[in-house]
């Protein structure tokens, strides 16, 4: 089975990914890692992210890098949305991603295009999303536990500002597929938004 998850920054897809993999014990892909890694990588090399040439030349990353804590930071996910908008920079990932969905058995993949590009064959789609004010607070929550100095106003423009990058880009934007299913966690908790899915999977799949 094949589980695609897609949705906006903070939407709660990474950890309800992450669930579904556990429950159905399929591999997970976080994919906004790679953009993370490439956007790192640019950085690291002194490059322009918004070079396509800067940015195509971080896609051969070392695997290593994807360990690195800093790819969490808000300042990673800012440079992956930047380098994500390049038409060649989401060709050069896109073998890698669609041999991991490709894995015998399924995968479960989240990003922003697994279930209308990477794998739109796809037994399962959600596409997972809530307000910016929810996610704002939600990210607000988790820097402020991780010792981060960081206001809410801060990070909600930051939100919007990656929203817009994400649905108004060319290549591959952020939509839901047709026949994705909506799951909207605005008001759901973390246990809430998990069973919720879990209950749409076991839906979906016996259809
Ligand atoms: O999911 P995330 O916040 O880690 O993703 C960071 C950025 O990477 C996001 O703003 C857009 C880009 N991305 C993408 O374009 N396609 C994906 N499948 C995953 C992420």
């Amino acid at each position: 089975m094949i589980i695609a998850v897609d949705g906006p920054t903070a939407s709660g897809k990474g950890t309800i990914a992450k669930a579904l993999a556990e429950r159905y014990g399929l591999p997970h892909l976080d994919t906004g890692l790679l953009y993370r890694a490439v956007g790192r990588g640019v950085a690291l090399a002194g490059g322009d992210p918004d070079d396509p040439a800067d940015a195509l030349a971080a896609t051969a990353f070392p695997p290593e890098l994807l360990g690195d804590p800093e790819l969490r930071s808000e300042a990673s996910g800012g440079l992956a949305s930047r380098v994500s908008i390049h038409p060649e920079v989401r060709a050069a990932l896109l073998e890698r991603q669609r041999a991991f969905a490709a894995r015998p058995g399924g995968a479960v993949l989240d990003g922003r295009d697994i279930g209308t590009v990477i794998a739109p064959g796809a037994d399962v789609k959600l596409f997972v999303t809530a307000s910016v004010e929810a996610r704002a607070e939600r990210r607000f929550n988790e820097m402020r536990e991780a010792g981060r100095a960081v206001t809410l106003e801060a990070i909600a423009a930051d939100l919007r500002a990656r929203d817009e990058r994400d649905r108004n880009r060319a290549a591959a934007p952020l939509v839901a597929a047709p026949d994705a299913i909506v799951l909207d966690t605005s008001a759901l908790s973390r246990e809430d938004a998990i069973a919720r899915a879990v209950a749409l999977v076991d839906r979906m799949s016996a259809k």
